[in-house]
């Protein structure tokens, strides 16, 4: 079954198709980021136009791919459903990418599968391209086989831990009070002039730092100043932001952010300082995510950990997480590192496996506040 699916919900204009949930024939990803970095972060309005500008083209193109790809396997090339992110996200780019599928879904008489994002995340780990290493049609590692998990969807929108007692059943265990993790980063880099988006140049500039700091072998000698000591983002009990959820489960980032002003404001660091300055940040929110993990894995017995979302691709998160993994007798799952941003591909691939809640294509509408697990 080969499933077309539309992507709009924040800066990326994607689509793609995958066949059968994990094989993906085509993924084509515009990104918007040139557009929004003058400000510093995504300007809905200026979102909503790209996505219009764009969509056609972007759309054709991965149907284009996709004929190809079908000519080369010597198959039919049939699209048998439309799937498009309905929430949440910005609701006018949510409509952009709605209606394309509305009209194409009606055009190819074919049916409309609504998807959430955040669940659509926690599904890129299970895709692979034509050429892989097809591991993950036989055995462990299909969506299949994986649960019960734990998914940890951190994106620059979310950052999520959700209980999968079996493949597309989701209730949220834990998430953050405030800030993702993604924005985090994006807004400590806005603070010291690093420019937007702000979590890839973090993540490389803070290892070259560990791996310059690890060759004097400062860190295997325990030296303690080595790390600024940032607050590591854990809520006090009792407050109402938790809405229910479980302080120990959940992660509050805007305390690190404002620590992070106060160190500049007074320490008035060099560019030398930088380095030191974004590892350190860095690792408050590793260790906070890593404690949290840590927690959730102890309280169910799962068999797998399951990981999505932009913040992802960031090195240090995925050696401590595989740490924490591994320790818990888990096994991880990471998506590759094109499929850890938004994309069309993670849309279509979860849509398969949620094929028999097809929507009536004309009354779907964006929910810019979709719950995970409704
Ligand atoms: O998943 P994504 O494309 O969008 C959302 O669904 O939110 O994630 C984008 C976020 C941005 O905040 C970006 O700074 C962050 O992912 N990001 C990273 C890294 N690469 C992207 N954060 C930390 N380390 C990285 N290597």
């Amino acid at each position: 079954m080969n499933i077309l699916g539309i992507e709009t919900s924040c800066d990326e204009t994607a689509a793609a198709v995958v066949k059968d949930g994990c094989e993906v024939l085509s993924n084509v990803v515009y990104t918007q980021i040139p557009l929004h970095q003058p400000y510093g972060g995504v300007v809905p309005e200026i979102a909503s136009r790209a996505h219009i500008e764009k969509i056609s083209q972007v759309v054709g193109e991965a149907i284009a791919q996709f004929r190809t790809a079908s000519v080369r396997q010597q198959e039919e090339g049939r699209i048998d459903a439309v799937a498009v992110t309905y929430g949440p996200g910005l609701s006018p780019a949510l409509i952009v990418g709605l209606n394309a599928a509305k009209g194409l879904a009606k055009a190819l008489g074919v049916p409309l599968i609504g998807i959430n994002h955040i669940e659509a995340h926690l599904h890129s780990p299970f895709l692979y391209d034509a050429g892989d290493e097809r591991r993950l049609k036989t055995g462990d590692g299909r969506p299949e086989d994986v649960a019960p998990a734990l998914g940890l969807a951190i994106s620059g929108g979310n950052t999520m831990w959700v209980d999968m007692p079996e493949y597309g059943a989701y209730e949220v265990i834990g998430e953050t009070l405030d800030d993702a993790a993604g924005e985090a980063f994006d807004k400590a880099a806005k603070l010291l002039g690093l420019g937007y988006p702000g979590g890839l140049k973090i993540d490389r500039m803070a290892s070259a730092w560990m791996a310059e700091t690890r060759s004097r072998s400062e860190v295997d000698s325990g030296s303690s100043d080595l790390f600024i000591p940032f607050p590591k983002g854990r809520p006090r009990d009792g407050v109402t932001a938790l809405a229910g959820l479980p302080a120990e489960l959940c992660v509050s980032f805007s305390g690190l952010k404002t620590a992070l002003l106060r160190y500049v404001q007074k320490e008035k660091p060099t560019e030398a300082d930088l380095p030191r300055i974004v590892a350190s940040y860095q690792e408050a929110i590793v260790q906070a995510v890593a404690d949290r993990t840590r927690v959730a894995l102890k309280r169910k017995k799962y068999k797998s950990f399951i990981l999505g979302g932009g913040v992802s691709l960031n090195s240090r998160i995925r050696a401590v997480l595989a740490d924490v993994a591994r320790d818990a007798g888990v096994s991880l799952l990471m998506a590759k590192p094109k499929y850890t941003g938004d994309n069309g591909a993670m849309i279509a691939g979860l849509a398969y496996y949620r094929r028999n809640h097809v929507e009536d294509a004309m009354t779907l509408d964006a929910n810019p506040c979709l719950e995970v697990g409704r």
